[in-house]
């Protein structure tokens, strides 16, 4: 079934084979430093680059840019309470500005913070709070075909290792973040999180969801765990929430916005705490970095994010193009998570080395062959790690349509065909902090 049609259009270009050689070796052959206006199909990621609904439009007009007590803001405090069941909300500018608000509130020096696998920039935000990040994925998490239904899950039985290890007092925070975005966007059930749950209150720790994609989270705990299966996706998100004492959000992903964030807990000695210090790093309370304008466009896109129309046509469209490319036999992540899919770099190119960036040669690839922009995420992005070699093509929500998957089939398709004929890539410039190098490092072929 269809759930949109366009009302407002963007007009594209796919540069030709010679220009998107250029642009290629003008950008150190990362893709980031890329002009937009040379990308045909921007796969780069699905945060803050969806399309708006005409409510949420209507929305902005209705915006109140009042430094204190805005009118917005109270409608985004109701939105937060209907969808997510938290009384308080702390609006940030997006969901690494509240991840600053929430673990600089509750971590300090020497802490350990287990999570189901850490995104980067809550990687980052542990470690700059002097504490370090444990990922606690489930067994078959980086297994790239393991039919399981929730390879996002926590390992609780890891976790307990890290605490048995440095003691329970130096775990403040247990985090769970769903969908799981590092381990191929795969969710997490809510028998899971009641594990975690119970987890947390053993070793009195606070329990934070990355609710960041919580409604495709929903979607799954629909469609696998049989307890839910007749439950709306709505009831779903908010009882996975109800077990949480915060949640931090990008409004970016499933808050259907463009820009805008949150911290949203039921504790209220955490949010006074979190208060005073949004108002360092964010702004005053009500409005948090964020205008009234786009507080409103979030507010309406957290109710439309867990409503069935929309939520299904999403999952849709990730499964559209993840079977198309099965159905070509092209080596993908399966099953296919929530935001995108996955391709296995490691088996297009066994021929190469991780040293040799693997995934970061099919990015390059896939620009080369249909100007589509995808991200790696593999010995490029996490230097001295043991994850597969995956490239991410991230599906923007309500963006692209069939024709757009069927021009990626076909990109993909040829590199997939031309895979023995490609050489790997080395670094030509390092930046200063290692795990940010993908942002900006530039690359050459080990050919030249
Ligand atoms: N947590 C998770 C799980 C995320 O995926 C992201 C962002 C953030 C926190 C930070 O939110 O970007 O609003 O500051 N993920 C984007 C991505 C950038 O491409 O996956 P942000």
């Amino acid at each position: 079934m269809v759930a949109y049609k366009s009302k407002a259009v963007e007009r594209i270009r796919l540069p030709d084979r010679d220009e998107r050689e250029r642009a290629l070796e003008e950008a150190g052959y990362n893709v980031f430093s890329l002009a937009a206006d040379d990308v045909y199909i921007d796969l780069l990621t699905d945060s803050g680059t969806g399309a708006m609904s005409d409510e949420q439009w209507a929305a902005l007009h209705r915006g109140d840019e009042s430094y204190a007590g805005s009118p917005s803001f109270e409608r985004l405090e109701s939105a937060v309470e209907d969808v997510m069941g938290f009384p308080h909300v702390i609006p940030a500018h997006q969901g690494r500005g509240a991840e600053n608000v929430l673990y600089g509130s509750l971590l300090s020096e020497g802490d350990v913070v287990p999570n189901n696998t850490h995104f980067d920039t809550t990687r980052a935000h542990v470690a700059n709070q002097g504490a370090e990040a444990v990922d606690c994925p489930t067994e078959g998490a980086h297994d790239l075909r393991a039919e399981e239904p929730f390879k996002g899950n926590f390992s609780v039985e890891r976790a307990r290792e890290a605490v048995s290890e440095v003691g329970a007092e130096n775990v403040p925070l247990v985090i769970s973040t769903i969908t799981n975005n590092s381990t191929a966007g795969q969710p997490v059930s809510i028998e899971n999180t009641r594990r975690v749950r119970a987890f947390a209150d053993e070793i009195d720790a606070t329990f934070v969801i990355d609710a960041c994609r919580f409604a495709e989270n929903a979607f799954f705990v629909r469609e696998r765990e049989d307890e839910y299966a007749e439950t709306s996706v709505a009831d779903i998100a908010r009882e996975q929430l109800e077990y949480a004492d915060a949640a931090v959000m990008s409004g970016k992903k499933d808050g259907l916005a463009n820009t805008g964030g949150f911290v949203a807990t039921r504790d209220d000695a955490l949010f006074e705490r979190c208060r005073s210090r949004a108002i360092l790093y964010e702004g005053f309370p009500t409005y948090g970095g964020m205008a009234g304008r786009d507080i409103e466009a979030m507010a309406v896109g957290l109710r439309e994010a867990v409503t069935d129309a929309y939520i299904e046509d999403r999952i849709e469209q990730v499964r559209t193009l993840a079977s198309m490319l099965e159905d070509a036999d092209v080596p993908i992540y399966t099953p296919a998570g929530g935001h995108a899919v996955y391709l296995d770099a490691g088996s297009f190119y066994p021929h190469l080395d991780s040293s040799e960036f693997p995934g970061q040669v099919l990015v390059c690839e896939l620009y080369r062959e249909g100007g589509v922009r995808g991200v790696e995420l593999g010995s490029f992005a996490f230097p001295d790690s043991d994850r597969p070699e995956l490239v991410r093509l991230a599906i923007p929500r309500r963006t692209y349509h069939q024709e757009h998957f069927e021009h990626v089939l076909e990109t993909v398709e040829s590199a997939y065909e031309n895979r023995d004929a490609v050489d790997g890539l080395r670094l030509a410039t390092e930046p200063e902090i290692p795990e940010l190098r993908h942002f900006t490092a530039e690359l050459e072929p080990v050919t030249n």
